[in-house]
């Protein structure tokens, strides 16, 4: 079927290396702006900030070579326009749908059950490990279509980290996201604050992601060419951008830099490194700084993943330097030969993440990964715990519980997980037999247990459920009650079924029952 698809595309999209790398600068999404105050939904007599931010259709140059091509984007802006926010200030954003009421890019019916009188055009807007109230989470049925928009509160009541928004309705994300719907999102404290880290100019918003370009500059998204079926399960691209535009470059001085990275795209990891291997220290992952910088020449990122990095060009003045994911260009520093006088550090220690014990668990879960392949059209089903979107919810933490979630993964990828609302800690992996798990559903171990280490030792909102394995994560459940989702990041998958409401509860259920 991919040999197909690939030849019905060969002669429109660019072949590798048909576009000259690093010719374009690296673009800087602008700063989103408040437009008033609007009383604080917590506390009526005070007025927090308002931002009125509209997704809207715009063309825009992704390469020099390459004529514009049509994006979606937020204000003027693809990816959106970077919010600075402080933790504990909480803000208001009205998300207007300017969108047009046709995709430029191939719609399917078939998936979560969303029949032909759901509109082509819809969106809602998420915040990436955000800690929000449920109604202002952008849950994926309350998509709202062009002329209509929702206001969405958050309190920002958590640690300084790079968070990222973007568009998460039902059934259509994984096209309103390679469209271009996103944007990256920073909360900074007084803790952040203190280290004297690379900052202002210094410190860079590099939000990557590959997209299909075609020879004429627009966008590819590939369908299968089973009837009825267009869904693919994943999309790689073949092209690399970076805040927007291909392969660019950045001109930087000899000196530390500060690089808030985001793994934006559908479905590719990255395995990122300097062409040299240059060592680069590792701050925060996707909630935050950890407790001590990691040293590393190599950065693995799955979709939705973050990482804070340090970057030291002082000892390549004059020099270019490129950064690739494994055989892939990424993009390119220029280090100038001088520059002002680095008073940034890199500190020894961060912030203290303290471990969570395992025995702060109420409750473990076992949640399966799942891909089924219908015989009868070679179509593909993947889901989480064998159950379909719309079947009722089956995970209910009680709020301010701690619980294990232990995903068993019964397919041949590696899964991003992302819980909403929660940051958690990676507790270990450990490779199983999956065909005794199929048989009898027990778990049998075929490799040692590996803890988390390194970068994973921080607090995160995505983690890696590797094929063939069990991952054990451990869940604050903290905030809010009501009702969120827990999905792959694989936005192919997550579209397909890979994705389940859960819901925090007040109390616990037979309580419940007898009220
Ligand atoms: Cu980044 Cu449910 O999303
Ligand atoms: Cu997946």
């Amino acid at each position: 079927a991919m040999a197909h698809m690939e030849a019905a595309m060969s002669d429109t999209v660019l072949g590798p290396g048909e576009l000259t790398p690093f010719v374009d600068a690296l673009p800087l999404p602008p700063v989103a702006k408040s437009t008033g105050t609007r009383a604080n939904p917590e506390r009526k007599d005070e007025q927090i900030p308002y931002y009125r931010i509209a997704m809207r259709e715009m063309h825009v140059k992704v390469h020099r070579d390459l004529p514009a091509t049509r994006v979606w984007g937020f204000n003027d802006s693809s990816p959106g326009p970077v919010f600075e926010t402080r933790s504990g200030e909480p803000l208001l954003v009205e998300w207007a749908n300017e969108l047009p009421l046709k995709h430029f890019l191939p719609i399917d019916y078939t998936l979560h059950g969303a029949g032909k009188d759901v509109p082509e055009v819809r969106s809602v807007v998420h915040l990436h490990g955000g800690r929000t109230p449920p109604e202002s989470d952008g849950y994926p049925e309350d998509w709202f279509v062009p002329g209509k928009s929702a206001v969405n509160f958050y309190p920002n009541r958590q640690d300084a980290t790079a968070l990222f928004y973007h568009d998460h309705a039902m059934g259509i994300n994984r096209l309103n996201v390679y469209a271009g719907l996103q944007g990256m999102f920073l909360i900074r404290d007084a803790v952040e604050d203190a280290l004297n880290l690379p900052s202002g100019k210094y410190e860079v918003p590099l939000v990557i992601y590959d997209r299909f370009l075609r020879k004429d500059g627009q966008l590819e998204y590939p369908v299968s060419p089973i009837p009825g079926k267009p869904w693919v399960p994943e999309v790689f691209g073949n092209v690399v951008l970076v805040n927007g535009k291909a392969m660019p470059y950045l001109e930087v001085e000899p000196r530390k830099y500060r690089l808030r990275i985001l793994n934006g795209s559908n479905a590719r990891f990255y395995r990122l490194a300097f062409e040299d291997e240059h060592e680069f220290h590792v701050i925060g992952s996707d909630q935050g700084l950890l407790e001590s910088p990691v040293a590393l020449q190599r950065l693995q990122l799955a979709p939705a993943e973050r990482a804070d990095v340090i970057v030291d060009f002082s000892k390549y003045a004059g020099k270019r330097m490129q950064l690739a994911s494994d055989s892939l260009p990424v993009m390119q520093f220029r280090v100038t030969t001088q520059g002002a006088p680095d008073t940034s550090v890199l500190p020894a220690k961060l912030r203290a993440v303290e471990r969570i014990k395992e025995k702060a668990a109420v409750k473990t879960r076992l949640l399966t990964l799942d891909e089924h392949l219908n015989l009868a059209d070679q179509s593909m089903d993947m889901m989480l715990n064998n159950t379909p979107w719309h079947a009722p919810i089956t995970e209910k933490p009680v709020i301010d519980t701690t619980e294990i979630w232990e995903f068993v993964n019964l397919t041949e990828d590696t899964h991003p997980i992302h819980i909403h609302l929660v940051r958690f800690q990676i507790l270990d992996r450990q490779r199983i037999d999956t065909n005794a798990f199929f048989d009898s559903r027990s778990l049998e171990f075929i490799g040692d247990v590996e803890p988390a280490s390194g970068i994973e030792t921080g607090w995160k909102d995505t983690v890696r459920a590797d094929a063939g394995t069990l991952t054990r994560i451990i869940v604050p459940f903290k905030g809010y009650t009501g009702r969120y989702v827990w999905h792959c990041h694989l936005l192919e998958h997550e579209d397909n079924e890979m994705m389940r409401p859960y819901e925090i509860l007040a109390t616990e259920p037979q309580k419940q029952a007898n009220d």
